[in-house]
């Protein structure tokens, strides 16, 4: 069976998602549209399929069966409904939307709708991931006791110069946390299972004319009695590759981007000596540690190959859209217990309000 895609939103990671689309035998890049014309001709031209220069019309496409939105953050959430009305299969960009509100609505049409919807997270199908999943499942880092991660990145301020939805509340949805950090902050709701509590700081430290957080640093309660912390910024010279811990009574392991660095169990499993393999031959890419383009694109076509299976299957896709509303939920909560100064439990009955929303105007001189 073949699938046709359609890109929503011809920008920086349009090309990724273009890469990933013409890796997957069986499907193939049939259309693409972005609100400013001359990006949908040119990723058009490069790829060979056809721009649109209206939604609505690429939307009436029947050979395309799935769209992946790669529009700004807080600008996910028209172009999913409207394809998922279109009876259209839908991938959205990290993070799934910018609030709770607006992730439900994605969520919510596409249920109604009937077509799979999946937020794109594709570290979780890195085999660094995997293996750590496994290990949880089989229950071999005992009691877990921590689970922390590290997001010390650097984007210039030409980075957040560069575009006027970048460093808004309004489209960004927030700074470090909610555009860099979050892949790794869904990594640990994943890993660690539901967080119950967050305690948290964030500053704007060392950029300009943006409005949020540079900076941030939260503890966390997970259900399961372990504890954790998220340190992000986009403001850590030169940027360094993104680790995630895990720490138990019985097991740890250690992730560096996409490579584990530490594998050690109290008892021997049967895959240790082939992760331990796998150790010595890292992978060391960038993972946008300092630059956003310095990714690749294997995850993507992971993740695409899996919704399609679930397509083919009519199962959930790994990261449907309540996973990727986890991570929404969990930075918002950051955000606020750092507003606040107080402790913020989680789930969110909904929406915390943000006075720091009010900033947009005033930092990109609108
Ligand atoms: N998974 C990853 O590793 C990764 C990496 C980078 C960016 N992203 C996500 O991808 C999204 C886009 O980021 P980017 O860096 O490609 O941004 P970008 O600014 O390079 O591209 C966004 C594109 O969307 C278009 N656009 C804006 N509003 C639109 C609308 N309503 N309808 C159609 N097109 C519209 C713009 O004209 C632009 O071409 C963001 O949500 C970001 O968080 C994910």
């Amino acid at each position: 069976m073949g699938f046709g895609f359609g890109i929503i939103g011809c920008g920086m990671i349009a090309k990724f998602h273009a890469r990933a689309i013409a890796d997957i035998r069986g499907a193939k890049l049939v259309a693409c549209f972005d609100s400013f014309p001359a990006a949908a001709d040119r990723l058009a031209a490069e790829t060979g399929c056809r721009a649109y220069h209206k939604l609505d019309d690429m939307l009436a496409n029947p050979d395309v069966d799935v769209v992946t939105i790669g529009t700004p953050s807080g600008a996910h959430m028209e172009p999913a409904v409207a394809a998922a009305r279109a009876g259209k299969n839908v991938i959205v960009e990290k993070p799934l939307e910018i609030t709770l509100s607006r992730c439900d609505k994605i969520i919510e049409v596409c249920r109604q709708n009937k077509v799979k919807l999946s937020a794109i997270f594709p570290s979780r199908f890195h085999d660094s991931s995997q293996e750590i999943r496994r290990a949880l499942d089989e229950g071999r880092f005992g009691r877990l006791t921590m689970g922390d991660a590290y997001v010390k990145w650097f984007r210039p301020q030409t980075y957040y110069d560069g575009g006027a939805w970048r460093g808004t509340w309004k489209l960004d949805g927030g700074g470090a946390l909610m555009n860099q950090a979050i892949h790794s902050v869904d990594l640990l709701a994943w890993f660690m299972g539901p967080a119950v509590e967050i305690r948290a700081q964030t500053g704007l430290i060392a950029h300009e004319r943006i409005a949020v957080e540079d900076t941030a640093v939260a503890t966390i309660r997970y259900a399961n009695g372990a504890l954790g912390v998220i340190e992000a910024s986009t403001a850590a010279y030169p940027g360094y590759l993104k680790r995630i811990e895990i720490h138990g009574s019985a097991g740890s392991a250690v992730m560096e981007e996409e490579d584990l660095v530490k594998w050690d169990f109290a008892k021997r499993g049967r895959r240790d000596a082939s992760v331990h393999e796998k150790m010595q031959s890292r992978k060391s890419t960038g993972g946008g540690a300092s630059d956003p383009a310095a990714i690749g694109h294997h995850g993507h076509t992971l993740q695409f190959r899996d919704v399609l299976d679930a397509i083919t299957k009519d199962r959930d896709p790994a990261v449907d859209g309540a996973e990727g509303r986890r991570s929404v939920e969990i930075i918002l909560a950051i955000y606020k217990a750092a507003e606040t100064g107080r402790s913020v439990e989680l789930p969110l009955a909904s929406d915390p309000t943000l006075k720091a929303r009010k900033l947009d105007k005033t930092a990109k001189g609108k």
